[in-house]
């Protein structure tokens, strides 16, 4: 079939690269760099490595394109372009709106499409469908589906071919056609009985997330408060072999999904009369936790911060990867400026942050560590401070969270 996959990002090209095994894939993005250089066989998304992209350019099967007419002939187009939330944390659809439009405008025969991108339930029926049907000035039958993406970067164990993936279409036809696509690259399809239950469900995996870690986040303070430690607490608690789900505490949550994905839940249910109060309370702890931390830093030094240097380190929101969208890190920062600290940080994994470089792990007062890479040891990170705070719990011999 050709294919082709609006958004060349983390979701779209691990998409990409996997459906070039059995299909002809076009790869639209808006972005030239991007584009330009994924033609080169040079990937910008940790987990794909260059070498499989070059693999998929070499069968002739895979190209990147800024073009929006070369989509035009596709039999399935996937979307894979951002949701984020808007200044008051709401949905912000407007790249769905924008894909919508560039499909609609430029396909030329009935094609079946599928949204990946994360939404709340009712997006490919009452947002999506409408929107390209709004914008097509030929009028062709085509077929839509919701296959919610599960991708973990930098994750090595679970992919695109043993993640079990959901799916369902809004007619059986589009199902099937859905099922047929993704059957070719991955072994484990979970059918649902509507794209409602896929959309929800995909909301929910990540809600579930925010949800236990801001109640971990919680006991952290909690066991702070009783002098009581909180990782030995929680290994105790882990023990009970049912029931228990073990949680680390953290200085919050970051990337595109765990900070983000709870508060399309949480819109959805207001707009339909609930109050998605233990939601939103979970994500105003885990948007607390640098507050709180920088607050017990400066208790810990003289009851303030003010004018000493401070080194964060670890600004990827996770290990060993290089995305710093919506990390917890730059609260942090945030939180300690406001005390009157000066703060640098430092990360080699990212590189440069906000036009500024990783700065070195030596010459602060204070360290505190959001993100414990691989490649950086912790007996350096003890050594590049008189007093180093560990969010993670990586850094025995500092003060723990
Ligand atoms: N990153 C993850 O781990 C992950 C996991 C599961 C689901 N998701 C969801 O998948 C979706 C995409 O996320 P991502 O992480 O791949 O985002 P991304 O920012 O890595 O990539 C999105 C790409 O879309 C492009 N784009 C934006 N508007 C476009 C348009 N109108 N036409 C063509 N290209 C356009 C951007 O230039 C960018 O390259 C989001 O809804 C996200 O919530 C992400």
């Amino acid at each position: 079939m050709r294919v082709s996959i609006i958004g060349q990002g983390y979701v779209g090209l691990t998409i990409s690269v996997f459906a070039s095994k059995a299909h002809e894939v076009i790869g639209f993005d808006l972005n030239t760099k991007v584009v330009s250089d994924l033609n080169k066989g040079i990937s910008h998304i940790e987990g794909v490595p260059s070498g499989d992209l070059k693999e998929a350019i070499d069968t002739g099967r895979f190209r990147a394109t800024v073009e929006p007419s070369e989509i035009s002939n596709s039999d399935i187009v996937v979307i894979a372009v951002p949701t984020p939330l808007d200044k008051e944390r709401k949905p912000d659809l407007t790249y769905i709106d924008a894909a919508c439009k560039i499909i609609a405008e430029n396909l030329t025969g009935p094609a079946l499409i599928i949204n990946e991108s994360t939404s709340f339930p009712g997006t490919i029926r009452n947002y999506i469908k409408p929107a390209i049907e709004k914008y097509s000035k030929q009028k062709f039958d085509h077929m839509y589906a919701i296959s919610p993406e599960r991708v973990d970067p930098g994750r090595e164990d679970f992919n695109q071919k043993n993640t079990p993936r959901l799916y369902a279409g809004l007619t059986p036809e589009a199902t099937a056609k859905t099922r047929d696509f993704y059957s070719t690259f991955c072994d484990n399809l979970v059918e649902v009985s509507s794209p409602e239950v896929a959309e929800a469900a995909k909301l929910f995996e990540n809600t579930f997330r925010q949800v236990n870690i801001a109640l971990v986040n919680e006991l952290a303070q909690i066991s702070h408060a009783l002098g009581i430690d909180v990782r030995e607490t929680l290994d105790a608690a882990g023990t009970k072999p049912y029931g228990f789900m073990k949680f680390q505490p953290s200085a919050g949550v970051g990337g595109h999904c765990i900070p983000v994905d709870p508060s399309y839940l949480a819109d959805v249910a207001e707009k339909a009369g609930v109050e998605a109060t233990f939601i939103k309370r979970a994500n105003e702890v885990n948007l607390d936790m640098p507050k709180y931390i920088a607050g017990r830093i400066a208790k810990d030094n003289g009851g303030s911060v003010k004018g000493k240097k401070v080194l964060v380190v670890g600004v990827a929101y996770k290990p060993n990867v290089a995305d710093t969208r919506e990390t917890p890190a730059e609260l942090l920062i945030h939180a300690l400026e406001d005390l009157g600290a000066v703060v640098s940080w430092n990360d080699p994994v990212v590189g440069s942050w906000h036009g500024k470089e990783s700065a070195g792990l030596n010459g602060a007062e204070i360290a505190v560590v959001v993100t414990k890479h691989d490649v950086v040891s912790a007996e350096n990170i003890l050594k590049s401070a008189p007093y180093v705070f560990d969010t993670t719990g990586k850094v025995k011999g500092a003060v723990q969270l």
